[in-house]
């Protein structure tokens, strides 16, 4: 059970970072993946570059804060499965401004990506994830989720929402077979902190609190969700698994 073999999966935001190092992980454990993001151009050259390894990949242009890119998943799934093993949600933005600065409009957006369209497409999906029998969702919250990053107050406010979303669904789908998990990165090297990573003043401070002393690399992130997609984490249900060096532990 240490492998996804034949394991049937779609993961958002799969073009970059870790939703594309998790795109290489589940593939070479042996799963199916549909993975999806916004740019067309990304979507493609990663979906040529996977088939031309005989990896079963198929990338989907959508943008899931919209609820026509929500239904594009759902008919993509319907189309070459009609069932669903593993969903990982992990599409995400951070807008990063001092709470007065933020305009409505930026608010709602990072919002509704990270946390309304996690649970609309869990949603739209669960009839997909009900057949199997045995079927995981892992939401990819923060660290910004539990504690304060100073990454911006509607990025923590949409992590710690998803990380609630993740316990009530958890208890709620149970009894359909369905467990629910979240994720919490720390600081990954990823394009979405590239500019921030390189703030030496901005990071010394953050590195030398962590006490693993670096950030992740994003295939650390996608081991953790591999191991929730996996049946061997099967007793795991409603849980905020903190991938974050240590920060959280300690106070100095
Ligand atoms: N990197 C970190 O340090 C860190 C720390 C804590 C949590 N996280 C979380 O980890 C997740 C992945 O972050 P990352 O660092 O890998 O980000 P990233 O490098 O910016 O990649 C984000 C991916 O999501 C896609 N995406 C963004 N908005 C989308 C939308 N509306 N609809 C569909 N796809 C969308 C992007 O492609 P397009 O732009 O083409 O759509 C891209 O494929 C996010 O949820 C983030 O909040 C990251």
């Amino acid at each position: 059970m240490w492998n996804l073999k034949d394991k049937k999966a779609v993961i958002t935001g799969g073009t970059k970072g870790i939703g594309r190092a998790t795109v290489l992980e589940f593939l070479s454990l042996g799963a199916e993946v549909i993975f999806t993001a916004r740019s067309e151009k990304n979507v493609k050259a990663f979906e040529s570059e996977l088939q031309k390894e005989n990896y079963k990949a198929y990338g989907l242009v959508s943008d899931v804060s919209e609820e026509t890119g929500i239904e594009a998943i759902v008919l993509e799934v319907q189309k070459r499965w009609d069932t669903l093993d593993i969903l990982v949600n992990n599409a995400g933005i951070n807008i990063r401004k001092n709470a007065l600065d933020y305009s409505e409009e930026e608010i709602s957006k990072v919002i509704a990506i990270n946390m309304t369209a996690p649970f609309e497409l869990s949603r739209k999906l669960h009839p997909f994830l009900q057949k199997p029998g045995k079927a995981t969702i892992i939401n990819v919250a923060s660290v910004s989720g539990s504690l304060d990053t100073n990454t911006g107050s509607p990025y923590g406010m949409s992590k710690a929402g998803l990380v609630m979303q993740t316990k009530n669904l958890a208890a709620e789908w149970a009894k359909d077979g369905i467990r629910v998990n979240a994720m919490s990165p720390w600081f990954t090297q990823t394009p979405l902190t590239q500019e921030l990573l390189a703030i030496e003043e901005r990071m010394e401070p953050i590195i030398k609190h962590t006490p693993l002393g670096r950030v992740a690399r994003a295939e650390e992130m996608a081991n953790i969700i591999a191991f929730l997609a996996m049946d061997k984490s099967s007793y795991i249900t409603g849980q905020n698994i903190l991938a974050d060096g240590g920060i959280s532990i300690t106070a100095i």
